[in-house]
């Protein structure tokens, strides 16, 4: 398989697609990105990371990190978190409230804001540390000690975060939060605000293409908690349009506001695509293309 043609394929199907949507700028640092900047990368399970276009510049990877933090906290703190976030679709946008109270202060599952918000709480109760754990899985998995929260995206977030600060209180007043809800929030936004490329995303996501195992042959997930984080990535990872994405691409994928999105290539590695310009459901409009063009090209849809 020539990877590298593969991905000058896929990218220039996706450029050839029209629309490209528009940046976030709800968190005002983010709106400063080049709209402009495409690239994509996959790493195999061997170890081996191809790439093109911009794959190895920094962006923010903000709910992407929410992968990780379920993931850790997962290998840390085992089946406990499932009495405290769901795990089916919520058919809202990630930021919704409105669930919330019919559901008694348990998210719907561990992507929405809610969700990742009790998640990132679980994870500060088991490590003390969520955003120095989500970051030092990073770096180990990557190869990338370089890899670094952007103060500057985080701060920004945490000036208009009115929405997030209002989902948190409102599961700490069903007494669902462990931590201070200040405490749970700065960490929230520090791990949404750590800076990684299409290059270290796709190689970090190699352990859930290898059932679990990390890059050094040490076990995060057992195999039963892999196949689970890989469905809920794939019923939950792009929100509202979870649906749209596995239609048009099949993967278990996540995506996040500053335009990356990483998908698991069961059995075979991860990809990672990066495009700033977002659709309605807040998902990379470039990167679906070019996740769709993949998959299309090379029929690794997990259907
Ligand atoms: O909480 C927020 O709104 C952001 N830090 C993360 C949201 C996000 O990335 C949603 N993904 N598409």
């Amino acid at each position: 398989m020539d990877y590298q043609q593969l991905l000058h394929d896929v990218m220039d199907t996706a450029l050839r697609a029209p629309g490209r949507g528009r940046p976030a700028d709800y968190i005002p640092a983010l709106a400063a990105v080049d709209p402009t900047a495409f690239g994509m990368a996959i790493a195999t399970v061997d170890g081996e990371v191809y790439g093109a276009g911009d794959w190895e510049t920094p962006f923010s990877v903000q709910s992407v990190s929410k992968l990780f933090t379920l993931a850790l906290a997962l290998a840390e703190g085992g089946d406990e978190l499932w009495k405290r976030v769901g795990r089916e679709p919520s058919g809202n946008p990630f930021n919704s409230l409105v669930q919330l109270e019919t559901e008694h202060g348990i998210p719907r599952n561990p992507f929405i804001n809610a969700g990742a918000l009790v998640v990132t709480d679980r994870l500060l109760e088991l490590t003390g540390d969520a955003v120095g754990a989500v970051r030092d899985f990073l770096r180990a998995e990557a190869g990338n000690d370089g890899i670094e929260v952007d103060d500057a995206v985080a701060s920004s977030e945490a000036r208009h975060g009115h929405r997030n600060a209002a989902l948190a209180h409102f599961i700490a007043s069903y007494g669902n939060l462990r931590n201070p809800v200040d405490s749970v929030l700065a960490h929230y936004y520090a791990h949404c605000a750590i800076a990684a490329s299409c290059r270290d995303l796709a190689l970090v996501g190699r352990f859930l293409a290898s059932h679990g195992v990390r890059a050094d042959g040490s076990r995060l997930l057992t195999r039963s908690e892999a196949k689970r984080v890989n469905a809920v990535l794939l019923t939950c990872g792009t929100y509202d349009a979870a649906g749209e994405f596995a239609f048009r691409v099949g993967l278990p994928g996540k995506s996040g506001v500053g335009g990356g999105i990483l998908a698991v290539l069961p059995g075979r590695g991860a990809v990672c695509v990066w495009g700033p310009g977002l659709d309605q459901a807040g998902n990379s409009v470039l990167g679906v293309a070019a996740l769709d063009a993949l998959t299309t090209a090379t029929g690794w849809s997990v259907f």
